[in-house]
């Protein structure tokens, strides 16, 4: 009976000496029971200690109770390099498996912290590459909990060629299965790539952090002194980079958000969103409507007002909340069907469209459109900022992305235009011309080239600066161009939008629309692909 025993960490049995006085079955329940120790007790009340909870803890949490079924729970590494053979752990840092979310599928991996650091090589690869596979064939969700300290450095290359299997495989999934990804501690170097690949990445405050290289390495190169909450937290990349877009105070709350935003999707690109007969509306919001545009066209109002008063109650679930708020990007239903929802807020730099809000406006439509979620649109967009920043970083390609994405959008597709629609923006937020399906205006809307002062100043340039009151003539300018396009008469005229409806008839007039359009089928010219603007 050979047994190798190694270490403070763990003793490992290559065939293990209790198992003589055992029966098979015995034996089976006692390697399952090891199993679930993961990296010991010591290192499980550390990861409790840090706030963290261990891996199968947090599959308890995400899935329904007792549906988790695991897979590959035995297998170990295979390495010899830099004495691994002497520290074996069954599942090899990551548990991994199948179960349910509200009785609906999904495939889950958690990597276990507690376990080598829960560090990614050959046989945790594997394992994660083994759900993914089956989550393609089976049309299913795939939900990754990260915890590791990246590659596992004793395993060297295997560990790289590990972690390009999964992104080989997240690409792949791309638009075929929803991926979330759910950062619950480190995740640095290569090992981000993967959560970016991915449609959702959620990080826990505190103890979740993203980063190609972390503070020592940007200490020695940029000099800069970061921690790494500062440098790659969830607060980071929820407001500065927009690669985090949800986040929980900690791994409960955090869980508990990725349960309810499946809710949202359907299973797979094949399908539809779920539909739910139970829902609920306050009439009283239609009264609300009426009054949250101000008397003043350059007053700014919360859009999200807006947005509460049309959908479902409660319904709403914003993606990317802190980031680039002069857009409100996320899910919501309408008599219990899931939309994505895109608006303009006038609340934050008036609306207007920049690189981030272009980013972020252009990322969900894909979503929404690869997963047959229709879109609403909410416009109140007074054009693109000026500015040599945003020029030199590159607005036109950015900007681009979000006109990219919603003329490819083949899913059902209203705009609500509620104040301006002004210029190259008008187009970009889902115009009838790239392809909407149906357009609205509320009476405050203004569609025109540009506000009524600046058309002013140039197209009767001359005249202002002959007259004897400069200042006089320029007013008296502005209200003509104003009375010409600031209002929607003059769209409408020309059928660029459909009608022009009073706010309090919006959640009529979108669920009327949504309806006639429920077997809307739109197919794009055959092609490889297209080329994004990226
Ligand atoms: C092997 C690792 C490990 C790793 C941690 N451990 N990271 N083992 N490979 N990458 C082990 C530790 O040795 C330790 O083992 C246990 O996990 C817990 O780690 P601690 O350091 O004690 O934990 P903590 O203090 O919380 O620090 C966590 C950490 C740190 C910040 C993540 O462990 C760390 O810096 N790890 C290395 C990170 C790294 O450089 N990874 C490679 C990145 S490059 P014991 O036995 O002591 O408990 C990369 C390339 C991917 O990932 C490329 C893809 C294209």
């Amino acid at each position: 009976m050979e047994c190798i025993c190694t270490s403070n960490r763990s003793t490992i049995f290559v065939q293990h000496p209790r198992w003589i006085t055992m029966n098979k079955n015995e034996e089976l329940i006692q390697r399952r029971k090891d199993s679930m120790t993961g990296g010991g007790k010591a290192r499980i009340d550390k990861q409790h200690q840090q706030g963290k909870l261990s891996a199968r803890e947090r599959i308890e949490l995400l899935l329904d109770e007792d549906s988790f079924n695991e897979l590959g729970q035995f297998v170990e590494h295979r390495s010899t390099s830099f004495g691994l053979e002497k520290q074996k752990f069954p599942g090899d840092g990551v548990v991994t498996g199948f179960g349910t979310v509200h009785g609906r599928l999904v495939y889950v991996f958690a990597q276990d912290f507690t376990v080598l650091g829960g560090s990614l090589a050959e046989a945790h690869a594997e394992k994660i590459c083994r759900i993914m596979d089956l989550a393609m064939k089976n049309g299913a969700p795939v939900i990754g909990l990260n915890d590791s300290g990246g590659a596992r450095i004793q395993e060297g290359v295997l560990s790289l060629a590990g972690y390009a299997d999964i992104f080989f495989r997240n690409t792949r999934a791309s638009g075929v299965i929803p991926q979330i990804s759910v950062i619950m501690g480190p995740c640095a170097g290569g090992a981000v790539y993967s959560p970016a690949l991915t449609d959702f990445v959620f990080m826990v405050e505190e103890t979740s952090y993203m980063f190609v290289t972390g503070p020592n390495v940007v200490k020695t190169v940029t000099h800069e002194e970061v921690s790494s909450e500062d440098l790659g937290g969830a607060k980071a990349h929820a407001e500065k980079s927009g690669v985090n877009h949800f986040t929980a105070a900690n791994d409960v709350e955090c869980l508990k958000k990725v349960r309810d935003l499946v809710t949202y999707f359907p299973q797979n690109a094949n399908e539809l969103p779920p539909h739910t007969s139970q829902f609920e509306f306050t009439a009283s919001k239609l009264e609300t409507i009426k009054g949250i545009m101000p008397v003043n066209a350059n007053v700014p109002y919360d859009i999200r007002k807006v947005i509460e008063c049309v959908i479902d109650d409660a319904s709403f679930r914003e993606v990317h909340e802190d980031f680039a708020k002069n857009i409100v990007v996320g899910f919501a239903r309408i008599e219990g069907r899931s939309i994505g929802v895109i608006a303009n807020q006038p609340a934050s730099m008036a609306g207007v469209l920049d690189i981030d809000s272009s980013r972020k406006g252009a990322r969900f439509v894909r979503f929404c459109d690869a997963f047959n979620i229709p879109l609403l649109v909410f416009e109140d967009v007074p054009g693109f900022l000026p500015g040599t920043d945003q020029e030199w970083r590159g607005i036109i390609t950015h900007g681009a992305k979000l006109l990219y994405a919603f003329s490819e959008a083949t899913v059902p597709r209203i705009t609500v235009i509620t104040r301006k629609a002004y210029g190259g923006a008008f187009d970009v937020m889902n115009s009838k011309s790239i392809g909407a399906d149906l357009n609205f205006a509320w009476p405050s809307a203004e569609i025109a080239v540009m506000g009524a002062k600046g058309a002013a100043e140039i197209i009767f340039k001359r005249e202002i600066s002959a007259a004897p009151d400069p200042e006089a003539k320029w007013l008296e300018k502005e209200a003509e161009y104003a009375e010409m396009f600031a209002n929607p008469y003059r769209a409408a005229e020309r059928g660029i939008i459909d009608d022009v409806i009073l706010p309090e008839e919006t959640r009529k007039k979108v669920i009327a629309g949504f309806k006639m359009l429920e077997k809307k089928a739109e197919v794009l010219p055959s092609k490889k692909h297209g080329n994004i603007p990226l």
